[in-house]
Order: structure tokens, then C-alpha cells, then sequence
């Protein structure tokens, strides 16, 4: 029997489960493209008549009727999020009931951190776990873009964006870094572009490809433009990222058709997280930023050193930060750590005096459950990745006094 859920202001699954609810019990079309155009409509109405009730109950001129005026302005505002013409296949009644919901939320005063809990929740467990798409929790992305500190007119990526939670924290630190965002998924680009759209920021940053292609690799992949031409196409003069901020897939298989193209995998088991490092590095400019993170056996296993070698070569590792393992719960228990670096002008054999910071994180902002865990006042998530931000910040900064 499935259960209840009520609806509390502030429990943004709670929220999410019950508009899935609805839709699912009730309409029977798919929950994500009908949840997807009613908060696409909720936030093309906050931004115009903030404070304004967004669906009154019982409006005589028809709730569906707002919901489609909203989406077609939304349609023009925002392209690349909702198909051309879209409308909500929802009936009266179950936009009313969807309604109750998102009367209760106020997606723009609270900085999209609603929002973006409920797309987490809508992007699905199943293919979470099938795809790898484990998003970062927030807390851990504001705190890395807080070490890394993108600078006005940096160039940012993400190239296996998801929902975008690096890029928008790109912006909310700096507003004047142009951020790029990169996804083999639609559906999560789609939620990117909203998140994005709701920061102010063009979507049409936000593009699909299989960032692991290469341009090297582009002839017998077909005419299909890789990252590179993407870029490209909008900043002709693109030369490489200053920053690349990312949490890659580290579940899947990955087609031998790669192995040639990546050093890392010549010879070695070839898994999608060694080769989204490798292209990481090739994307960045020299002295260029790197904040990814990975499973937690690249920074420690034997069968692995060969990895780390190759990257200590090409970048002077500033920092490892150890996550806990609640910190991906409820989706996986797998360990992960960001590791954080500098690109070097040229690769080098000498790296062995250089110091890195490894920082254990003891307390990791989530329950066993994977439940966020707030701090005693209830209003900040309780983790202390935010002890080592100064440290790992002065490291850059001895970094550049260097150079
Ligand atoms: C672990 S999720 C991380 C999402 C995001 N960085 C975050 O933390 O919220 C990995 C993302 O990589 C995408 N992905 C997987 N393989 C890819 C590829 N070859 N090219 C581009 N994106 C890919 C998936 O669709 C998924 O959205």
C-alpha cells in the first residue's frame, strides 16, 4: 500500500512526493514532463507577480488556462526547457490538488533550494542508480566553490553537469565567471537549464554531447561536434576552462571505443570516472582550477597509483577532501573525496616535496538515512568541510605566489 504523505513547508521531499503522487495516482501521463511544466509555470509566475497567490483556489477562468499562459511565456523566456507548445495534460481538479502544494513554496526567496530538491527527487532513483547520476549534495558543492573561487570573466565547466548544482554555485559566488554546462542526459539538462534560467543566466550554455569524445576522436565518431566545437560555436576564440568543477559518473560501462583515445586507459581497466579525469585536465587551460570528485579508491588503492602518478604529474594537487559516507546516502553508501588542483604550465617528474591537505570529513551533513543533518538553530546543514575552505584557499594562494 503505498503511503501518505503530507505536505510541510520547508520538507521539499515531502513536497515532491506528493505532486508525484498526484500525478501518478490520478492522470496516469509521465509525472516528470507534468511536474516539470507546473514548476516551470510556478517560477514564470513568482518572477512576474511575486507575493501573488500562483493558482487560486477555484479560478473562473480555469487553473489549466493560467498554467498554459504561463508555460507559453515561459516557452519564449526560457528556451530548451519545455517542448514547443507545451501545455499540462492535467485536468482541473488535479491541478488544483498539485496547486495546494506550490502554494505552500516560494521557490525565489528561498534561493532555488526547494526547487532544486524537488528536481533531485524527480530525476528518479532507477535511473540515478543506472546512470551514475548521484547529484552532489548542495552543501558539498558550496563548499568546494567556496575553496576554488571562480573570478569575474573566468571561464567555468561542468562537463557532466546533471542538474547544474556547480554551475548555479559558480554564479552565486561570482556572477560575472561565464559558466558551461555539458550532459549526455536530457531530462537532467532540461532541470539544469531551469535552475539556470531561474539564476539568470542563458540556457543556451547548457548543451547535450558525450563529453568523453574528443576532437581527436571526432572523424571516426561521425560529424557529430564534440565539446570542443560546441564551444566553439559560441566563443570562437575558446581556448580551455579556467575552472572545471565536477562529480562524474562513476557506475556504467564504458564502450572500448575510448580506450584509444585515453592515455589512462591504454593497458588498464577502463572505468568512466579515470576517463572523465583525464578529459577534465585536457579541458583546462594551464594553471587552469580542478575541483572533481571521486570514488575513493583513486587516493588510496595500489591498483591505482598508476593514476596518480599521471595526474600528479600534470597538476599540483592542492588539496584531498575525504567525504563521508553518508554523504551520497540514500542513493549509495560508496566513499567518495573531491581532489583539488592546479593545472601545471608542463608536466613534471618533480612533485614528490610538494604538500598536499588531506581533510577527513567527520561530519558529513547527512543521517544513515541520507536525511540532511541541521546544525542545533535548524537553518544550516551540519558538516566541517567549511574548516578546511581558509586552508585549501591559502594553498592557492601560496600556489600563485609561486608561479
Ligand atoms: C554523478 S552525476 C553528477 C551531476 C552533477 N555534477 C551534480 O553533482 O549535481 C553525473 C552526470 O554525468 C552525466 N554523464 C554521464 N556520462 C556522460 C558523458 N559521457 N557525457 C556527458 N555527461 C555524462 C549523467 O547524465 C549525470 O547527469
Amino acid at each position: 500500500m503505498t503511503r501518505r504523505h503530507t505536505f510541510c513547508h520547508g520538507d521539499w521531499e515531502s513536497a515532491a512526493i506528493r505532486l508525484d503522487e498526484i500525478i501518478c495516482a490520478h492522470s496516469g501521463e509521465d509525472p516528470f514532463e507534468e511536474a516539470l511544466k507546473l514548476l516551470v509555470a510556478k517560477l514564470a509566475h513568482e518572477m512576474d507577480a511575486a507575493g501573488v497567490t500562483f493558482l487560486a483556489p477555484r479560478r473562473a477562468d480555469g487553473a489549466a488556462r493560467e498554467v498554459n499562459r504561463l508555460l507559453r511565456a515561459a516557452g519564449v523566456r526560457w528556451p530548451g526547457i519545455l517542448d514547443p507548445g507545451a501545455t499540462t495534460r492535467l485536468s482541473e481538479p488535479e491541478i488544483e490538488r498539485c496547486a495546494s502544494v506550490l502554494n505552500c513554496v516560494r521557490f525565489l526567496a528561498d534561493s532555488l533550494v526547494g526547487l532544486d530538491s524537488i528536481f533531485e527527487f524527480m530525476v528518479g532513483k532507477a535511473a540515478k542508480g543506472q546512470k551514475g547520476q548521484y547529484f552532489t549534495p548542495r552543501h558539498v558543492i558550496a563548499e568546494v566553490v567556496a575553496m576554488v573561487r571562480p573570478a569575474a570573466g573566468e571561464c567555468v565547466v561542468d562537463p557532466a553537469c546533471g542538474s547544474g548544482g556547480f554551475l548555479r554555485h559558480a554564479i552565486l559566488q561570482e556572477r560575472r565567471c561565464s559558466v558551461w554546462g555539458f550532459d549526455q542526459d536530457p531530462r537532467a539538462l532540461r532541470v539544469a537549464r531551469v535552475m539556470l534560467a531561474a539564476s539568470g543566466q542563458a540556457t543556451a550554455r547548457l548543451m547535450r554531447v558525450d563529453s568523453l569524445r574528443r576532437p581527436e576522436g571526432r572523424e571516426r565518431a561521425g560529424a557529430a561536434p564534440v565539446l570542443e566545437d560546441l564551444m566553439r560555436a559560441h566563443e570562437p576564440s575558446f581556448r580551455g576552462f579556467d575552472l572545471v568543477l565536477t562529480n562524474p559518473p562513476f557506475a556504467g560501462d564504458v564502450g572500448s571505443e575510448y580506450a584509444e583515445a585515453y592515455e589512462l586507459a591504454r593497458g588498464h581497466r577502463v572505468e568512466r570516472d579515470v576517463l572523465f579525469l583525464e578529459r577534465c585536465v585536457g579541458l583546462l587551460k594551464p594553471k587552469g582550477r580542478l575541483a572533481i570528485v571521486l570514488p575513493h579508491n583513486k587516493v588510496g588503492a595500489q591498483g591505482w597509483a598508476y593514476l596518480r602518478a599521471w595526474l600528479l604529474e600534470r597538476v599540483a594537487v592542492v588539496a584531498v577532501l575525504g567525504l563521508g559516507r553518508n554523504t551520497f546516502r540514500p542513493h549509495t553508501s560508496q566513499k567518495a573525496c573531491v581532489v583539488i588542483g592546479c593545472k601545471r604550465l608542463q608536466p613534471t617528474r618533480h612533485y614528490r616535496d610538494e604538500e598536499i591537505l588531506f581533510f577527513i570529513s567527520e561530519r558529513d551533513g547527512k543521517d544513515q538515512l541520507g536525511r540532511l543533518a541541521f546544525a542545533p538553530d535548524k537553518q544550516v546543514v551540519d558538516h566541517d568541510l567549511a574548516q578546511a575552505t581558509p586552508l585549501v584557499r591559502r594553498r592557492f594562494e601560496l600556489l600563485r605566489r609561486r608561479a
